[in-house]
């Protein structure tokens, strides 16, 4: 927690992040006191309204989007919030403001608004003083729609703050079971001796979600699921699962780690990416439009995409890491299986061994599992009879009395307490999408069209024959 006097200011308030997020996960963290007596909330936006109005406005969204037993008091957090309404475009909301934050404060600016209003909002926040050395400014994706874009965005936030004061949310990064695969990893022996391509087969990281575009037409269709998904949470993850051992859990020697991976990433050959955009079919027996249905019109965008990449370096040369997300799968699932070699020679003729395999499960549950290969009790069969069975630490029962978080309630209290580490570093992004945008090209260049998949199933059957290819499945 900060000892000095913070203002947070909440560009996009009204918008629905803010509602669904930020807010509610404001309100929990001052429900738990680990927000500073003195902070004092700022919510910008264009609408015209009072402070009253928009505490009004708060405790609909924490009511709504934030269960009873976490909101505590929730007056003495309403109490902390006033509004100012702006408009990016024009110099007067930017003079008010500053006037409202005063000069003698911490400052933690939250972008939650369009891209396309980065620019004009950091200008006006520069004109007004709020981009001094005692102001941090977070920035929420999209950061752009390939390099250049996030490079145009990346330099203009540059011109106003430096690099150790911006804070690029990716809130893949915010999950407990993410930040437990550092743990994992690095705070065990166990894993890192077989963490490499000697020891593991391969890797899958699977990204599903049940949801269809829900209210997000036109920023979806405009990007699709690689640029959504993959240029942003799913490439983390994997920079997390194979990046070196960083010399110490600061924040840059974690992101000069996870930068290393994303730039070793190998551009993919066509073979390597599947697409696909989903029909009409059903989601736990409820009957759901296509895709095209949903649109209101044709469209080429993919609302799926499974790839196989490769990271070359000595660690990890030979192992494939298989990706793959998608709108209206079966489940909500996100998961990564690292997925062991089989044991050089079997001793048990007959049996057929399974390879170790550690599933780690960020949600909807938060577990990891060790599958491994035991003895079937019993004396009734001559020899020995095996079964795959799990090592199980469901993470709630090992942790009795934590309560699921929201990603943005850790990602929040960093940017107010200054730490950098859960954040994406701009050599980050860009390395990012310099990989997406060269798959992107050569899906242009083969004129790729999605294939077709109904909604309820795991994708088009050419994602499946792109692992099968090479003998493994999907993890299910
Ligand atoms: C967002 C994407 O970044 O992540 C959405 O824009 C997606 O399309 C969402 O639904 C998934 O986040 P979570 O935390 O629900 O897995």
């Amino acid at each position: 927690m900060t000892d000095k006097a913070q203002t947070l200011i909440l560009f996009g308030a009204t918008g629905d992040l803010s509602q669904r997020m930020l807010l509610p996960s404001l309100c929990a963290l001052d429900a738990e006191g680990l927000l500073g007596d003195d902070l004092q909330i700022v919510g910008t936006a264009r609408s015209e309204m009072g402070d009253s109005e928009f505490r009004n406005f708060a405790r609909a969204a924490i009511e709504k989007f934030l269960p009873a037993h976490r909101r505590g008091g929730m007056a003495d957090f309403l109490n902390r919030l006033s509004y100012s309404p702006l408009d990016v475009t024009t110099p007067k909301g930017f003079t008010e403001l500053a006037a409202k934050v005063g000069k003698d404060r911490q400052v933690a600016i939250f972008l939650s608004t369009a891209p396309s209003l980065f620019e004009p909002t950091i200008a006006g926040l520069a004109a007004n003083g709020l981009a001094a050395s005692n102001a941090r400014i977070c920035l929420e994706k999209p950061l752009g729609t390939d390099l250049e874009s996030s490079c145009a965005i990346n330099d203009a936030v540059a011109s106003a703050f430096p690099e150790s004061r911006i804070f690029r949310i990716d809130h893949y990064l915010g999950k407990e079971t993410v930040q437990n695969l550092i743990a994992l990893r690095f705070a065990n022996i166990l894993f890192e001796p077989l963490w490499n391509a000697q020891h593991i087969d391969h890797v899958q990281i699977t990204v599903g979600e049940t949801v269809g575009l829900e209210s997000r037409v036109d920023f979806y269709d405009g990007a699709g699921a690689l640029r959504d998904m993959v240029q942003n949470h799913m490439l983390q993850l994997l920079a997390l699962v194979a990046m070196e051992p960083p010399g110490s859990f600061d924040a840059n020697s974690v992101r000069d780690e996870k930068v290393k991976v994303l730039r070793a990433l190998r551009q993919l050959t066509d073979a390597e990416s599947v697409t696909g955009q989903y029909r009409k079919g059903a989601i736990d027996g409820q009957p759901v439009p296509g895709y095209d249905e949903e649109l209101g019109k044709n469209s080429n965008t993919e609302t799926f995409v499974a790839l196989k990449a490769h990271i070359d370096n000595w660690r990890w040369q030979g192992v494939p890491f298989y990706l793959r997300t998608g709108k209206r799968l079966p489940e909500r699932v996100t998961e990564i299986i690292v997925h062991f070699r089989d044991v050089p020679h079997s001793i048990f003729t007959g049996a057929r061994l399974k390879a170790n395999k550690l599933v780690i499960g960020i949600q909807p549950e938060e577990n990891i599992t060790l599958s491994l290969m035991a003895k079937v009790p019993g004396i009734e069969h001559e020899g020995m009879t095996l079964r795959e069975v799990p090592l199980n630490i469901a993470m709630p029962d090992a942790f009795t009395g934590k309560h699921k978080r929201i990603a943005y309630e850790r990602l929040l209290l960093d940017l107010i307490n200054g730490d950098q580490t859960l954040f994406v570093r701009r050599d980050e992004v860009e390395a990012q999408w310099k990989w997406i945008d060269a798959i992107r090209a050569g899906w242009e260049a083969e004129e790729k069209e999605p294939k077709t998949y109904s909604a309820g199933s795991w994708g088009p059957s050419a994602a499946i024959a792109l692992a099968e290819r090479d003998g493994v499945s999907w993890h299910e």
